[in-house]
């Protein structure tokens, strides 16, 4: 039963009710009659982005389904065959958490199966349509309308695509979907806000919600745009939802190291992607010359530059904002995506955008960039995910190259992230050779601030992991590393941290300090403001964490970063690393924290 007054708000109240919601989906239609197996250990790679129920449907002899909640466990040897499955991770929006409401859906004569990404916000109209035809819904969810509504138009006597396709123009909200259909060797995927990736090799076919899942069994890639379904039967055909008119889209090759990655030997993919952060430097700093000529004349051409993104991404903006100001003279506000539309009124044609997402998904990012789109700005994005959604939207798209980063933490894509920003910052004034030459020297610094700090950084946590609350205090562009910092070590460690402009102690949160409150500084040289802030605490018993270049006389304990010239990107690195051991002296999973998902695909 729905709560009362659902009907009149729709998903939106139950999602922010509930929170994020992710789902993965999986499709393989392959001539060697293992899609089964394909499809299965695809979504196992998926469950980095946070799950509560799975399922995968295989066509064999017949149409095969097998749900189960909680985590993926084993599946019957037969369903390790078949010609096509498709396969789903979902996490409860619609519906509780049950193997009824788990993903495939199938049709009610049971011949299409359908998994689905994203919230139809019309499901409940559509439900009331459908049971008025004689539909009878086994499930509590959204997703289940597609199924039903595909076969309805085929019994009307369309074609499975047409069925597929008129199905969809139904939908208001967003979807990812695969569907199947017993008797015809076809599969069908679609999207609409939600993503989906073709993956293609030697007769294979394989959608996925992102490239990760089956970047091992692909070599080329297609990506979708919003609004477009492909059919692979296995020839790959595309077409436009509303018009129904084909459409041509080239394959990509594939780099897989660019989109695949397993644990390399590490306990936790947080930990290998701190490790990768100097090739993450590396890779991004390698920017194709064109393209940051393209966004130094769109930034010139500006009248207007904002630098958005959410988490993590918004704090590379933040400081980017810093780097901007004091390299290129140039007055290019940070702002938290999710707050844009209260300054909507300041955009125009001559407004520049610069988009920050790792993931290139989240719905806040993505729901400024279409209204500033729609005001004619011009949108620059900074992405880690090829195809992604974001990237397909922008007018300049610049990659992070940092590899994909599994962790829910990011890590290497804030580094990437900030490694392109100093750049442009330094494009901008002709400086691009040095910068270079700078990003490079910090990239080799990275190596070296993990090996003198790692160990002190699981010492002291195994001191703080009962500390209740915890300050990060830092100075000028330190003061943002500071708030990532405490983003840090509370989501990942569940301990309450606060990350302020040091000078900022003063006027209120000096009042929580008292003796053994752990105070974390970033201090680039014992000489820096800070440290006053710092001493201020300290004579009020705080317990003092340095992470500066150099020991100064209040540090407590030191972590040390030999680099004065990045200072403010690369001192998050021991920060990181007291974050990972603060979760694992609590027992905690680094790469997956209670309530986060990697990338959060609705607002
Ligand atoms: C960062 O550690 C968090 N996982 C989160 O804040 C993240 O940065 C934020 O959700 C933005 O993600 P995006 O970069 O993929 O847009």
């Amino acid at each position: 039963m729905l709560p009362a007054g659902f009907k009149k708000h729709g998903a939106k109240l139950l999602l922010r009710f509930l929170g994020i919601a992710m789902c993965g989906i999986i499709g393989v239609l392959t001539k060697e009659g293992n899609a089964g197996k394909l499809a299965y250990e695809g979504i196992k790679r998926l469950d980095y982005r946070g799950y509560d129920s799975w399922g995968i449907a295989v066509k064999g002899s017949g149409l095969s389904i097998y749900k189960r909640t909680g985590k993926i466990g084993s599946i019957p040897n037969k369903l390790l065959q078949g010609s096509i499955a498709i396969a789903h991770t979902r996490w409860a929006t619609h519906g509780k958490i049950s193997v009824r409401n788990a993903h495939p859906h199938l049709s009610q004569n049971g011949k299409i199966a359908v998994v689905h990404n994203g919230v139809i916000e019309n499901f409940q109209e559509l439900r009331d349509f459908l049971a008025e035809k004689g539909f009878v819904f086994k499930s509590d969810t959204d997703s289940e309308v597609i199924p039903m509504l595909i076969e309805m138009y085929l019994e009307e006597g369309c074609s499975f695509r047409e069925a597929v396709r008129k199905a969809l123009l139904h939908l208001k909200g967003s979807y990812a979907i695969v569907a199947i259909y017993e008797p015809e060797h076809i599969m069908i995927g679609a999207k609409n806000a939600s993503p989906l990736v073709v993956g293609l090799s030697d007769g294979r076919v394989l959608f996925a919600s992102d490239l990760q899942a089956i970047a091992p069994y692909a070599e080329e890639a297609i990506f979708l745009s919003d609004l477009e379904l492909v059919e692979a039967s296995p020839e790959i055909k595309i077409y436009n939802i509303e018009s129904g008119l084909s459409i041509k889209k080239l394959p990509k090759k594939i780099d897989i190291n660019l989109c695949y990655a397993d644990k390399k030997g590490f306990e936790h993919y947080m930990l290998k992607e701190i490790y990768e952060q100097e090739q993450a430097i590396i890779n991004a700093s390698a920017q194709n010359e064109s393209l940051l000529n393209k966004v130094v004349e769109s930034i010139k051409s500006a009248n207007k530059v904002f630098i958005i993104g959410c988490g993590t991404s918004r704090h590379a903006a933040m400081l980017a904002s810093y780097m901007f100001a004091k390299i290129s003279k140039l007055n290019a506000s940070a702002l938290l995506a999710s707050e844009f539309p209260n300054f909507a009124n300041l955009i125009d044609e001559k407004t520049v955008i610069i988009a920050l997402s790792q993931s290139g998904e989240t719905a806040d990012v993505l729901e400024a960039v279409r209204a500033a789109k729609r005001k004619g700005a011009k949108i620059i994005s900074i992405v880690n995910v090829m195809g992604s959604s974001l990237m397909q939207i922008s007018d300049i798209n610049l990659m992070m190259n940092a590899g994909p980063e599994v962790c829910v933490l990011a890590t290497k894509s804030y580094l990437a992230q900030l490694a392109i920003l100093y750049l442009i910052a330094n494009h901008l004034i002709g400086n691009t050779e040095q910068a270079k030459k700078e990003l490079a020297e910090a990239a080799k610094k990275v190596p070296i601030i993990i090996k003198k700090n790692e160990r002190k950084a699981k010492l002291l946590a195994s001191k703080l992991k009962n500390t209740s609350s915890i300050f990060v205090i830092g100075k000028n562009a330190c003061s943002i590393t500071a708030l990532e910092g405490a983003l840090k070590i509370k989501e990942v460690s569940y301990i309450h941290a606060e990350g302020y402009a040091s000078a900022e102690l003063k006027h209120g949160p000096i009042a929580l300090i008292e003796k053994n409150v752990p105070v974390i500084v970033f201090a680039p040289d014992a000489s820096d403001e800070s440290i006053t802030n710092a001493i201020e605490a300290k004579s009020r018993g705080a317990l003092i964490i340095g992470v500066s270049t150099e020991r100064a006389k209040c540090f407590d304990y030191f972590f040390n970063v030999p680099c004065k010239e990045l200072f403010p990107i690369l001192s998050i690195i021991p920060i990181q690393l007291l974050a990972y051991y603060l979760a694992l002296e609590r027992g905690l999973d680094p790469d997956k924290p209670r309530n986060l998902a990697k990338s959060v695909t609705v607002k």
